[in-house]
């Protein structure tokens, strides 16, 4: 059956990063029909809406989409660049991305972070006597995408019955029980049992199907007793009835920031909340090549859809080059990952192999790898295009 993946371009880079993503996906064999869905700034400013209401219909119908990335502004700005006959309406801008994973529960996120082999971001390290040691990262991150301190329950000035809730706790009325209700401002973290659950069992079943021996629950039980200290019983019970097999460990997001760069190489699969995750799931990034290269999968396993995206945003500072010099592969990468999540596993690993062999050459590097500051002279002084490194990369595929 011919698939039809729904491509969801947005900003900036991300158009160009896209197209470069389908142009390998193509070259590999992988057949398919790619439909475009509307997302972004543009129909923000002509429609007031940056995921209309068509985008979200065709991805119900496809299920699979490939976004690049989509460009949000502060609040005055998004008002001042709408179309004038929007300006009466009302509208409020808010980030489509965040929209889409709300309005289809893409509340599983992995963020896989792996070392290349010769790739010169890599993180390395002085070992003993002086020796520079570069350890070799392979970390799966599961991040809840939903819930917690991005679930957008917030109030500043909060209302009268939020307030009087409030005061219904004891060390609410000891530490803030004398501030003027104007002066509050306050965001939830909310986590459920359900979601956290799928979470964590999508963190041990990776852990089991791909052979890594542990996973580390990535919060602060210790402070945030209630939702922090429910993922982590949540994930013992989990463990012991389900995995037995797999060893269950327990870090604090703080102190783990601390230790990725002592020993990122005995971390396996990690699993956290929304906030925490977002965290240091950017923390191994940095540790592998930075923005470049971090990718992701978003999915409802419940429904099927699942939004493939790089980490990176739509970089405008690069968007308008005449020849774009951004790295392509964290788009790549990401599109392997949602041919992992379609069962097209031979073509997700022909691509990595590709990918792999590029960066190990090294003769055909991005600016970011090459460390040089992002402008249209990087070009000159020898970095390749996004262009020229996706060709190095369809080049390999043989
Ligand atoms: P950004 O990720 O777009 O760029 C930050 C910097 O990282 C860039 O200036 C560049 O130096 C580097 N970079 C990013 N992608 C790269 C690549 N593929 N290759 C090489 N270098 C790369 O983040 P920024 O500047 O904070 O945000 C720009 C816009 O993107 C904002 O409007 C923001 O809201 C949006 N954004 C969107 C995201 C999404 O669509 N999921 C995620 C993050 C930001
Ligand atoms: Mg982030």
């Amino acid at each position: 059956m011919k698939r039809t993946i729904v491509t969801l371009p947005g900003d900036g880079i991300g158009r160009t990063v896209l197209e470069e993503a389908i142009r390998v996906l193509k070259a590999v064999g992988f057949e398919a029909d790619y439909v475009e869905g509307d997302i972004g700034w543009e129909f923000w400013c002509n429609e007031g809406d940056p995921l209309p209401n068509r985008t979200i219909q065709i991805i119900e119908e496809h299920k699979i989409a490939l976004f690049g990335a989509i460009t949000s502004k502060p609040k005055e700005e998004a008002f001042n660049e709408l179309a004038p006959h929007l300006k009466e309406k009302g509208l409020v801008y808010s980030s489509p991305i965040v929209a889409l994973r709300q309005h289809f529960n893409l509340d599983i996120c992995l963020r896989p972070c792996r070392t290349y082999k010769g790739n010169p971001l890599n993180f390395i390290r002085r070992g003993a006597n002086n020796t520079i040691e570069e350890p070799d990262v392979d970390v799966a991150i599961f991040r809840q995408n939903t819930e917690g301190l991005y679930g957008g329950v917030e109030w500043s000035n909060p209302p009268k019955k939020v307030y009087e809730a409030l005061l219904t706790h004891p060390r609410f009325v000891k530490n803030f029980g004398d501030v003027p209700v104007e002066e509050l401002s306050v965001s939830t973290r909310i986590f459920t049992k359900k979601a956290t659950s799928r979470i964590l069992k999508a963190a041990f079943g990776h852990a089991k199907k791909y052979g890594y021996k542990s996973v580390t629950v990535c919060e602060k039980p210790n402070v945030i007793r209630e939702t922090s200290g429910m993922m982590y019983k949540m994930a013992r019970e989990i463990r012991d009835a389900e995995f037995p097999g797999i060893e269950l460990w327990n870090t604090n997001i703080d102190a783990q920031m601390m230790w990725l760069t002592k020993n990122p190489e005995n971390y396996g699969v990690i699993v956290a909340g929304n906030m925490f995750g977002d965290i240091v799931s950017d923390g191994f990034a940095g540790l592998i090549g930075g923005l470049g290269f971090a990718c992701s999968a978003q999915v409802n396993p419940e429904t099927g859809i699942g939004v493939f995206e790089p980490a990176h945003g739509s970089a405008p500072k690069y968007a308008g080059f005449p020849k774009s010099i951004v790295n392509p592969i964290a788009m790549i990468e990401s599109a392997c990952m949602m041919l992992d999540y379609i069962d097209e596993q031979g073509f997700a690993g022909k691509i990595r192999k590709a990918v792999a062999e590029v960066i190990e050459e090294g003769s055909v590097q991005t600016y970011d790898m090459k460390k040089m500051t992002g402008s249209q002279e990087a070009i000159e002084n020898g970095a390749a295009t996004t262009r020229q490194m996706a060709d190095a990369i369809i080049a390999k595929l043989g």
